[in-house]
């Protein structure tokens, strides 16, 4: 099949390379010339295991190519897959201003009566297919076009195995003929196909990350009262997620979920909710409960030196969001190295790839370093933010030797505590007593 992908982020690139693996012919759309530039010679802006390789060898077999030219891309393709960013407002609404611009420049593009299938793969407010639709008709009446909602799942550091492998696949289609033809593109990739309206759809994707949201507060939550009674998370979310109804995934207590989409699409739904007067309680109470996670670290800090950590240094081990990507967006580290500096503590830090990206957001005196057990040597007490494996790996005895003192706060549960226990680290999980 021939299909255009406008907007070369996460979803579209992904998406359309993996697209152009699976045999159909594609071509990506960006409107930044630089980027076109790069993508063209295999200089990927993400990092993404897998995905530069995928981009090559897609590009030498003349499968995928990228392009700044939105207007031949569209009349080349049968399907047009519209993943541009909806990023979040003040009001904590989705910002439409890419989608709606790129509906009205497909519109402008269409010239012929060929049919073709419009999707939304960006996370949109419920009823976005139809309003696309209307913008497109707009600037062109006749366009023989449908518009339809197939939401992305892909995890970052994961993305391209999510794409190829994913636990299902969803097709808003309100068109037989659409219908049909997304469920062609998408069949190799999984039996698990959900055939709905776009606008049960869009409320798919939705509901999906805010549930997944709610398990990561939720466990939190009880991980925080397991810190007053003395139990441990881990053994908690271990013997509850053995019940095949709640299920042993997002059970990780930890220092809140962070990243491009968890925050901004619980702030989105809740919007969209508020927008037809209703009030969702719990979406609400997964924010506050999010929003307080983050401080878990120092409060465990302050606890320890009785609230006087001014004049300490400080390790903090991880900066991105999650492992295996250099993405510092809504990453907890930056509000933890603030609340640290704000309250008189150095800073040495360290990330295995996010260092540059995360430069910008911190304090300018933040001291980012290469190397692990450069980053705790000498320092007061360490923090685990980001659970690389590379972090994993510290020792007990590592952290005995090189730190002035024997503080440990672990805001991701890897060490084992026992083990750091009996060798006289001072050891702090998050509900690990
Ligand atoms: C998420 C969704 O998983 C994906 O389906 C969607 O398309 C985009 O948003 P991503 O943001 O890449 O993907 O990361 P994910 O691995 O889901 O983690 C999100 C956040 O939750 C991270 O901050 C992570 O540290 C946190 N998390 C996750 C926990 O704190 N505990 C857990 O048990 C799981």
């Amino acid at each position: 099949m021939k299909l255009a992908v406008i907007g070369t982020g996460y979803v579209g690139l992904v998406s359309g390379t993996c697209f152009a693996d699976l045999g159909n012919e594609v071509i990506c759309v960006d409107k930044l010339e630089d980027k076109v530039e790069r993508l063209n010679r295999y200089d990927i802006p993400i990092y993404e295991p897998g995905l530069e390789e995928l981009v090559r060898k897609n590009h030498q077999r003349d499968r995928l190519s990228f392009t700044t030219d939105i207007h031949s891309a569209v009349h080349h393709a049968d399907i047009v897959l519209i993943a541009v960013g909806t990023p979040e407002t003040e009001s904590g609404a989705a910002d439409m201003s890419f989608v709606y611009k790129v509906a009205e420049e497909i519109g402008e593009s269409i010239e012929d009566d060929k049919y073709r299938v419009i999707v939304n793969k960006s996370t949109v407010p419920v009823g976005t297919a139809e309003k696309v639709e209307d913008l497109i008709k707009k600037q062109q009446p006749n366009a023989n076009i449908n518009v339809c909602s197939v939401p992305e799942f892909l995890r970052e550091g994961s993305a391209v195995k999510d794409t190829f492998h994913p636990d299902r696949i969803i097709i808003g289609a309100s068109d037989k003929r659409a219908e049909s033809m997304l469920l062609e593109l998408h069949s190799p990739l999984t039996d698990q196909i959900v055939v709905t309206d776009p606008r049960s759809s869009e409320m798919i994707k939705y509901a999906s990350n805010a549930f997944l949201a709610t398990k990561i507060s939720f466990i939190n939550e009880i991980a925080n009262i397991c810190d007053a009674y003395d139990a441990d998370i881990k053994a908690v979310a271990e013997g509850m997620g053995l019940d095949n109804r709640i299920g042993p995934k997002f059970l990780n207590a930890g220092i809140g979920y962070g990243g491009s989409c968890f925050p901004k699409d619980v702030k989105a739904l809740k919007h969209l909710a508020e927008e037809r007067n209703y009030q969702p309680d719990i979406l609400q109470a997964v924010m506050d409960v999010n929003e307080k996670q983050s401080h878990r670290m120092v409060e465990h800090l302050d606890r320890i030196f009785d609230g006087d950590i001014k004049g300490m240094t400080v390790a903090i081990l991880g900066l991105a969001f999650k492992p295996n990507t250099d993405d510092m967006r809504e990453a907890p580290s930056v509000k933890i190295i603030h609340e640290l500096t704000e309250k008189g503590a150095s800073v040495r830090a360290v990330d295995p790839i996010a260092a540059n990206n995360a430069r910008t957001l911190l304090p300018e005196d933040v001291h980012i370093v290469e190397d692990a057990l450069e980053a705790i040597k000498d320092a007061d007490a360490a923090f685990l933010v980001t659970e690389w494996d590379e972090f994993k790996k510290i020792t007990a005895d590592d952290f005995k030797r090189l730190l002035k003192q024997p503080v440990v706060i672990d805001g991701r549960n890897v060490f084992d505590r026992d083990l750091f226990k009996e060798n006289g680290i001072i050891y702090h999980g998050i509900g690990r007593k």
